[in-house]
């Protein structure tokens, strides 16, 4: 009996010592964050374990999210679904049902679902919720790109399924099947969907045959850059529930290769080659971050790899030159590049190891003269907006949807 009870009190202990994260003031429902996360914890933790006994690679393991909340999108009264391939890419289209319908011209939402290239689908409840809620709030079409992750799809893959869909979209013939209007479509994203909404959206500009052109881009807690992964913000939250540093360093890693020596380099901001040294002025926070986020940190720009170890692989090989691809860092583009953009909404949350690229990529945007909505949630952790779900449903994700669809409304 007696060792039972100690048995359980240890047990309790070790719970609550697992649970219990310290959590800032300003975040709200802090136990159901800290349980939600104890959770995606744990699963990183069994997830590690796997890999390291050779049973299943960690992102596999953590794939389990994907799965745990899959849905069958289906038709209701109010939206139609139906699943197209769209130039061999799969996409989840949901339209006004009957009664929204009508026979005006639409808007159009193409949106790319975050978790780190290497997680997550658009048949993930909180997504699809998401896109039923624009649909019946915007009367728009909503194409939601399932395109292929990494590690078995490293960059560009994932990129060139997401601009494939998208190009295909944009075609007359394919708008007018849709009854969308050529002068009101949007990418969107959150997470790593921000950031392939970014990258498409600089993209297209590149296309010289390019004829419908996109009203507005929406980003979402985007990542954005890849060459300082040391910002004040990755400081400043690199324990933060639901993305510790650890983890979105393996995201940048494993979007570029499974070789470790990557994920090394960058936990310790090693990972450029000399030459990426030109691009530094581009995310250099110093100049780019107003004051009010830079607070105490002192600059420092990252360390070049001299090739002597650091990634391992010569400046020459794939990580380096996808490292210096604006198609993986959208904050890489020249301000005459990003002049022609068109115009955004960038949500970004304080306890984020993404904010800095957020707050760093409106900055940039406002001084190459295009017009930014940004929203900073001062109470906001990665991945908020996407906890609309019961029994992990926050309140802050719901303020978010509302004041993000309320820009759409505006804005598209
Ligand atoms: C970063 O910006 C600061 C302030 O503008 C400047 O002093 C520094 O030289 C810059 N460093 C790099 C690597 O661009
Ligand atoms: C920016 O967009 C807002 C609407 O969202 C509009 O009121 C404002 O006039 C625009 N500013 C510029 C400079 O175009």
């Amino acid at each position: 009996m007696k060792s039972n009870r100690k048995i359980l009190l240890l047990l309790g202990a070790i719970t609550a010592y697992y649970v219990y994260l310290p959590i800032p003031e300003e975040i709200e429902e802090k136990w159901k964050l800290m349980i939600t996360d104890s959770f995606f914890r744990s699963l990183s933790h069994l997830a590690d374990l796997s890999e390291r006994l050779g049973l299943k690679d960690y992102m596999g393991v953590m794939m389990f999210i994907t799965f745990a909340e899959r849905v069958v999108p289906a038709t209701d009264e109010r939206v139609r679904v139906t699943e197209e391939v769209f130039d061999g890419v799969d996409v989840v289209v949901y339209e006004p049902g009957q009664q929204g319908g009508g026979r005006e011209l639409k808007r159009a939402v193409i949106y790319m679902h975050g978790g780190g290239w290497c997680l997550g689908s658009s048949r993930m409840e909180p997504y699809d919720l998401l896109a039923r809620t624009m649909v019946s709030e915007l009367n728009a079409v909503v194409i939601s790109v399932e395109y292929r992750l990494a590690p078995a799809h490293p960059f560009p893959a994932p990129f060139e399924d997401v601009y494939r869909g998208v190009r295909f979209f944009l075609q007359g013939h394919v708008l007018a099947r849709y009854a969308v209007d050529p002068g009101r479509i949007a990418v969107s994203g959150d997470s790593a969907g921000g950031n392939l909404a970014a990258a498409v959206a600089q993209q297209l500009l590149q296309e010289p045959d390019q004829q419908v052109a996109l009203k507005a881009q929406a980003l979402l807690y985007p990542v954005l850059q890849v060459l300082d992964l040391n910002t004040p913000s990755y400081q400043q939250n690199q324990a933060m529930p639901i993305l510790p540093k650890t983890l979105m360093v393996r995201f940048w890693s494993e979007y570029f290769t499974s070789d470790k020596t990557l994920f090394r380099a960058m936990m310790t901001n090693s990972h450029n080659s000399p030459e990426s040294a030109v691009l530094f002025k581009f995310v250099n926070w110093s100049s780019h971050l107003p004051e009010s986020y830079r607070r105490a940190y002192r600059y420092s720009a990252p360390r070049p790899d001299s090739g002597g170890g650091g990634a391992g692989s010569p400046s020459s090989s794939p990580p380096f030159r996808a490292i210096a691809d604006p198609r993986a860092s959208p904050l890489l583009a020249s301000d005459g590049s990003l002049s022609t953009l068109p115009k955004a909404y960038i949500l970004t949350c304080e306890f984020d190891v993404l904010r800095d690229d957020g707050v760093m990529y409106a900055m940039r945007l406002r001084g190459a003269g295009v017009n930014v909505t940004h929203r900073h949630y001062s109470a906001g952790f990665h991945g908020a907006l996407m906890f609309t779900v019961w029994p992990t449903d926050f309140q802050i994700a719901h303020r978010m949807t509302e004041d993000y669809v309320s820009w759409l409304r505006d804005n598209l």
